[in-house]
């Protein structure tokens, strides 16, 4: 998330729920990835938490009182509304949601709002029956239709002991959902992406596979980049532990024939494709329908090889279609890409070293090469996965834009959609 919100604006309203101490955990998440925060904190919400803990997270003075003597030749409230990038209301309650539907401005956070033109965005918290009330529902409504957005509150046990939709979103939910409306880069706005991501599990059987190390954490910063960039994003994503953003359609695969048929039934209406799942390159043939029993005997598994998906898809693509691999190696790095990049018929590669000090599976911050088909090579020393994601993303765009696949006009993904393949058909 480093660098995510590098010198960006933004307004953390905070209102009285019960949640309210989690924002504290928002705030600082915020500042971890470069963002200048200004807390702004309703009178209900210093019942739940006390500014100071804000002013210390932030560096900023908390905001409360509309009449405060002036801190600044500036009319405090414009001048924050106008400076902000974004305003982001967590967690947001049944009570602002109906002031910010009718405009009413009765302290410093909803005069605020009305003074605003920095897209909005709304992490609600409260009681369910509050939430599913038909007056919140409408005040939702009503919001979205000017423009206001929203992460939708997770179910659960709530504080009040009902179960059931409203207790606030996840931290790093509401983080992804900021960081796609800041980006100022939308050069995907047309775009499908479809990302595999994660490991396989080759079942040996029902209690036992054969699996490998791969988190997922590639997929999930590939996925955000792309939503960010305002592409439409499917995950097929293998059995990984880390959350993908909330943004994206997510496909659960076990096994490297399930992703194979998941990709062969999206890859049509996809302008990209990128391959970041560690795809299991062999399952057992034949895996034991009851659970194996210990002997005192070696046990010999017959492995078969599975099919490969990038290499499937890069013999199929059309000329309008990117698709990018990656080559995870312990040796012999860059050869070994150029010759995946060359022989899957990929348009970019990236080359991870795998095993040893520089293992790149599971690791925050990888040493990676962006090898072109068109022999360029870029050197990423020591990136974040998330700059990867952007770097390669930049080159992707390059390509999508030299073929024509981003000029074509808003709609014609979907007439294309279920259209037959034009060259190299499938
Ligand atoms: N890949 C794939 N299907 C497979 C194996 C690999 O789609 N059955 C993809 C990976 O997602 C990656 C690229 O091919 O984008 C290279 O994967 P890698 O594991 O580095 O190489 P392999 O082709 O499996 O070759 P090897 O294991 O011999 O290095």
């Amino acid at each position: 998330m480093a660098g995510l919100f590098a010198d960006r604006e933004i307004v953390l309203g905070v209102t009285g729920s019960i949640a309210a101490y989690k924002a504290c955990d928002l705030a600082s998440r915020l500042i971890e990835a470069g963002a200048r925060v200004t807390p702004v904190l309703t009178r209900h919400a210093l019942e739940f938490v006390g500014a100071v803990s804000f002013e210390a997270i932030t560096g900023r003075r908390a905001i409360v009182e509309m009449f405060e003597p002036l801190h600044s030749p500036e009319i405090e409230h414009i001048a924050v509304a106008q400076r902000a990038e974004l305003f982001l209301i967590a967690p947001a309650t049944a009570n602002i949601l109906a002031k910010a539907a009718h405009g009413i401005a009765d302290d410093w956070l909803s005069t605020t709002l009305l003074a605003t033109r920095a897209p909005v965005l709304f992490a609600p918290a409260m009681n369910a029956n509050m939430y599913a009330h038909p007056a919140t529902q409408t005040n939702i409504e009503t919001l979205r239709a000017r423009g206001c957005h929203f992460v939708e509150p997770e179910e659960g046990r709530l504080a009040c002991g009902v179960t059931g939709p409203g207790r606030l979103a996840e931290t790093r939910a509401i983080l992804d959902a900021a960081a796609v409306l800041l980006c100022r880069k939308k050069d995907l706005a047309t775009c499908r992406v479809l990302i595999t991501s994660g490991p396989n599990h080759e079942p040996i059987d029902p209690v036992r596979f054969i699996g490998n190390r791969s988190s997922g954490k590639m997929g999930r910063a590939l996925a955000l980049e792309a939503l960010r960039r305002g592409a439409r994003v499917t995950v097929i994503s293998g059995p990984a532990t880390v959350a993908l953003p909330d943004g994206a359609e997510t496909v659960r695969v076990e096994t490297a024939l399930e992703m194979f048929e998941a990709v062969k039934a999206r890859i049509k209406i996809a302008d990209v494709f990128i391959s970041a799942a560690a795809v299991a390159d062999y399952r057992v043939e034949h895996p034991a329908i009851a659970k194996r029993k210990r002997g005192a005997e070696p046990l010999a598994l017959r492995l078969v090889p599975n099919p490969d998906i990038a290499a499937h898809v890069g013999a199929a693509k059309r000329p309008d279609q990117v698709a990018v691999g990656f080559a995870a190696e312990t040796e012999d790095l860059l050869d070994h890409a150029r010759n995946k990049l060359r022989d899957k018929r990929l348009d970019l590669i990236v080359a991870n070293a795998v095993g040893g000090a520089a293992c790149a599976i599971g690791a925050d911050r990888v040493d990676a090469h962006l090898l072109a088909a068109s022999g360029a090579v870029r050197d990423l020393p020591g990136v974040s996965k998330e700059a990867l994601a952007e770097a390669l993303f930049d080159e992707i765009a390059a390509l999508l834009a030299a073929r024509g696949t981003t000029k074509k006009r808003p709609g014609e993904q979907q007439r294309r959609k279920g259209s037959k393949t034009a060259k190299g058909g499938r």
